[in-house]
């Protein structure tokens, strides 16, 4: 079973399915499935996976695969690349390393720890104009030089297929090149080769990732029950919606699983770039369980009321797989409330230990629990996410797709630069 388990308390706040407003978003939203109006649903199909398979058993030759680029050309592969930990990495995957900053500390720091002769880099630029990403290329590339590195087998580019600095230095060098699919924005790239390629190469099934997302939208719009199925996720989603209009523009995203720590931040980009538009959004602030029992969890509970709380974890029978551990201090007295008990399941009744708190609390929570944490069901909640921030946009009547007030940012960094 893939599709994500969600339960919901909106306190007070009567969500109702019939609702006018929800329910032309609703339409909206389904009609624009339908027909096939999103391109980053589309890229489903479209995937190349036999070139991505080429490409990775490639890569997979080196000892360490070198990732360049910054915000959505980043955020989602780095989220895959993490679920490795929680699932038997194959043997034969290389090391993986995103440089994400342009902070001379760090990328020295790594050019130190790698051996650059046995090291690929990929260069992910939709734009292909980046400051960021073109200088850690340049500086990649200066310090391979220094070592007489050959460059040209070494190096893949993903960009579009259009006149760039980027694309202009791929086709200079003869580099390796794959298309960055025209229309999905980097935020929304992680079912194109952006997030496909760092999956594939630490062994992750990346057909079963990308069979999770269909899934959940069969879930959502082709089955008998869709309407139901729609409204079991999406309500909430409206619930948010409204609770943002009323002062709760925090939203607090929990997941009580180490390796989702990077879908958080993928998440936080998402929702934040996506939304924060014209005065409207919510800010997303990432929390890990149960470290942040033991760090934020008084401010939420105690603190301001203006939370919204989503909490992620394992269900129940999942946290029963691992092993139990044996508690004793000394040779025959046993530490009772943990013996015999899986890390997991402490790590499950903490998780409801928090959401019945809030709930307690009056705060609007929900918990999203998933059987295992594999390729598909990261699929299927990502297209979760994918469609909530979008339902989202359309409620504040923001568009979902560009980040005009970045630009200044860059205009200005290239003014000071000069
Ligand atoms: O989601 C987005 O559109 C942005 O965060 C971009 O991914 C980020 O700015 C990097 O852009 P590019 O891929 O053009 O280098």
């Amino acid at each position: 079973m893939s599709i994500p388990y969600l339960s919901f308390n909106s306190h007070g706040l009567e969500i109702k399915s019939d609702n006018d407003e929800y329910s032309k978003t609703k339409k909206k939203i389904l009609d624009q499935i339908e027909n096939q109006c999103f391109e980053f649903i589309n890229v489903l199909k479209k995937n190349k996976f036999s070139e991505i398979s080429r490409l990775s058993k490639k890569f997979k030759k080196f000892e360490n695969v070198v990732f360049l680029g910054t915000g959505g050309s980043s955020l989602g592969g780095k989220t895959l690349f993490s679920l490795k930990n929680d699932k038997s990495q194959k043997k034969n995957s290389p090391s993986l390393f995103f440089v994400e900053n342009v902070d001379s500390f760090s990328m020295s720091n790594l050019i130190k720890k790698i051996n650059l002769d046995r090291t690929g880099v990929v260069v992910i630029s939709k734009s292909g104009e980046t400051l960021e990403t073109l200088a850690q290329y340049f500086y990649i590339v200066q310090e391979m030089r220094k070592k007489k590195i050959i460059l040209k087998e070494k190096f893949l580019v993903i960009t579009e297929k259009k006149m760039s600095t980027l694309k202009k230095i791929q086709e200079t060098e003869r580099f390796e090149y794959f298309q960055h699919e025209k229309d999905v924005g980097g935020r929304f790239s992680v079912f194109s080769i952006v997030g496909l390629f760092p999956a594939a190469l630490v062994g992750l099934d990346i057909k079963f990732f990308c069979d999770g997302a269909r899934k959940f939208l069969d879930y959502i719009t082709h089955s008998k029950s869709h309407t139901k199925n729609f409204d079991h996720f999406f309500l909430s989603t409206y619930a948010q919606y409204k609770l943002i209009r009323k002062g709760k523009n925090i939203s607090v995203f929990m997941p009580y699983v180490d390796c989702l720590k990077n879908f958080s931040l993928w998440l936080r980009q998402l929702w934040a770039e996506s939304i924060g538009k014209k005065g409207m959004g919510s800010t997303l602030v990432n929390a890990l369980g149960t470290v942040d029992q033991h760090s934020q969890l008084q401010l939420y509970l105690d603190g301001p009321r203006d939370k919204f709380f989503t909490i992620l974890g394992r269900t129940k029978r999942e946290t029963l797989k691992k092993d139990k551990i044996k508690c004793f201090i000394g040779e025959k007295e046993k530490y009772l409330i943990l013996h015999n008990k899986t890390i997991d399941e402490l790590m499950y009744a903490e998780m409801q230990a928090t959401f019945k708190t809030i709930e307690h609390k009056g705060l609007p929570c929900r918990i999203i629990t998933l059987d295992e944490i594999d390729e598909q069901s990261i699929g299927a909640l990502m297209m979760f996410f994918f469609l909530e921030t979008i339902f989202t946009c359309y409620l504040f009547n923001v568009d979902p797709f560009d980040q005009p007030a970045v630009e200044e940012i860059k205009i200005l960094t290239k003014k000071f630069l000069a």
